[in-house]
């Protein structure tokens, strides 16, 4: 049906929180849901990252950790430098046909890119050239804090001028104090609208629980329908 690429504007912004909650709202819809995070640094003491197991846990077809996390380093720094440290190169044509293979099994596949859209993942490689190898269209997360603005502007004219379709952003509250929070998810919208005529697909406030199905309510559920029932 759809597959999605999901970025953010810098690490730690809530993709995976985000990620996990478009998976659990497409279960709730009947849909086959799979997440996907190409390259993962950083493995838990049960030599897991963190990003696998929750795309893992809120995806409705079953799979195994490799399946959605066939590349998880053990250093959690830059991905370029945590295959180094292992001696191992990102090949970006297997990570499209692992994509690829789970999105025929899928009906919604979300894939988690990794970090900003921009990181490399080796020398002349980067994570916007494995969206643009994907061809997902992409799904941009706007961390609420202080700068976000111009992080969530430049992010989004990244995306075209790789040209790629950006589906909707959508907000997800980092810093619960940034002054004036609301003003600032105002101003985000008319951008967005006005410059990439992108919707807001949710507004996410900090939950004491982060739970996908806790984030998954804040989401716009009749802009997501359009999405992925297209
Ligand atoms: N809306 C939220 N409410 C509460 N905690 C959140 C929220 N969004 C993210 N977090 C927390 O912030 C951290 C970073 O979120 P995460 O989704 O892992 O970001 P990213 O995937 O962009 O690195 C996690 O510990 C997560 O639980
Ligand atoms: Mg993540």
């Amino acid at each position: 049906m759809r597959s999605v690429f999901i970025t953010g504007t810098d690490t730690e912004v809530g993709k995976t929180r985000c990620s996990a909650a478009l998976l659990h709202w497409c279960a709730q819809q009947g849909w086959r849901s799979a997440g996907f995070k190409p390259v993962a640094a950083g493995l838990d003491a049960d030599g897991v990252n963190e990003d696998v197991q929750m795309l893992r846990a809120a995806g409705s077809l079953p799979l195994t950790s490799a399946e959605v996390g066939p590349l998880q380093f053990q250093a959690a720094c830059a991905p370029h430098i945590a295959a180094a440290l292992e001696g191992q190169v990102i090949d970006m044509a297997t990570l499209v046909q692992q994509a690829q293979a789970l999105a025929e099994r899928a009906d919604v596949l979300v894939v988690e890119g990794v970090g900003g859209f921009c990181v490399p993942l080796g020398p002349d490689v980067d994570t916007a050239d494995l969206a643009v190898a994907l061809g997902y269209p992409v799904i941009l997360v706007v961390g609420l804090r202080l700068g976000c603005i111009s992080h969530a502007l430049l992010t989004a004219e990244a995306i075209r001028a790789r040209g790629l379709p950006l589906l909707g952003w959508i907000a997800n509250t980092v810093d619960p104090q940034m002054a004036h929070l609301q003003a600032n998810i105002d101003t985000l919208r008319v951008e967005f609208q006005r410059r990439h005529h992108a919707p807001c697909l949710g507004v996410v406030p900090r939950l004491a629980d982060a739970s996908p199905r806790a984030a998954a309510a804040y989401l716009d559920f009749v802009a997501l329908h359009e999405i992925f029932s297209a």
